[in-house]
């Protein structure tokens, strides 16, 4: 098992949860095999980092592109999602965590949105770690979308224009509430972010694990954060700065 120091876990780990397909098709399995196989994953991924006391885990679980898909295996994952969202109210409740969604949650069929408000609602008042699922969720149209309301609350005369910088903005995105994350997984050797949180991605250290989402576990988990550990975050700063604490300037 790789070590790693429990005092300095990212605290805000996102995950690209990638490879349910091609985990299925090397087994001459379906998808939508590989997709069931992926749940387990998230339920054993949740746990450990609640464990660990993560604060934030944000996990992309369908992007807006995803209904390009065909049609059998967008019904088959809406089917997993809200049978996901049904179970794991309880493992969530008894392990404190805070449920959460992000996305054009209009898209999304009216039932699950339906066991998605409940879950916020029942776990609203938790204080361990906040679990966000991406459904949905493109970060264009993010951006976009947060473009739109600031233009309109211009219009509107709430806000002038003059005061629009990086933190303004960041209050219009669905993350206003959240940090940064720290630490981004992305599963399957694939090396691209595909439309991920991508004003909040900026300075996010960025670990791409050649697993397959169904066989990733504690071990790998566990391999990413020593990986993290290893990382120095200098937001555009010198590495002796850091280390010495030189003034900025
Ligand atoms: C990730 O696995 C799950 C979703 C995108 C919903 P994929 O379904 O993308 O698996 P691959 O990439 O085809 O192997
Ligand atoms: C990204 O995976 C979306 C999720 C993991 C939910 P995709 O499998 O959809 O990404 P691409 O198409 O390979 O970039
Ligand atoms: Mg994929």
């Amino acid at each position: 098992m790789h070590r790693f120091d429990k005092s300095s876990l990212p605290h805000h780990l996102a995950v690209i949860m990638d490879g349910n397909g091609r985990w299925a098709k090397q087994q001459m399995l379906k998808r939508i095999v590989g997709h069931q196989k992926g749940v387990e994953t998230v339920r054993l991924i949740v746990e450990e980092c609640s464990k660990l006391e993560i604060a934030y885990l944000t996990l992309f679980a369908f992007s807006a592109e995803n209904w390009l898909r065909p049609k059998t295996e967008v019904k088959a994952l809406m089917a997993l999602l809200k049978k996901f969202v049904r179970s794991e109210l309880g493992r969530m409740m008894s392990n404190n965590i805070r449920f959460n969604v992000i996305g054009n949650r209009t898209e999304l069929p009216a039932d699950i949105n339906a066991e998605i408000s409940a879950a916020i609602a029942k776990t609203e008042t938790n204080t361990g770690m906040l679990l966000t699922l991406a459904l949905s969720y493109g970060g264009r149209q993010e951006i976009a979308g947060a473009a739109r309301k600031i233009a309109c609350d211009v219009a509107a005369g709430n806000i002038k224009p003059e005061e629009i910088d990086e933190k303004t903005f960041n209050n219009y995105l669905y993350t206003a509430a959240m940090p940064e994350p720290d630490f981004l997984i992305r599963t399957s050797g694939e090396m691209r972010i595909s439309n991920f949180l991508l004003w909040q991605l900026a300075y996010t250290e960025l670990y791409f694990s050649d697993v397959n989402w169904p066989d990733f576990d504690k071990k790998e988990l566990y391999k990413a954060f020593h990986h993290y550990q290893s990382r120095e975050r200098r937001f555009g700063k010198t590495s002796d700065q850091l280390q010495t604490g030189m003034p900025t300037a």
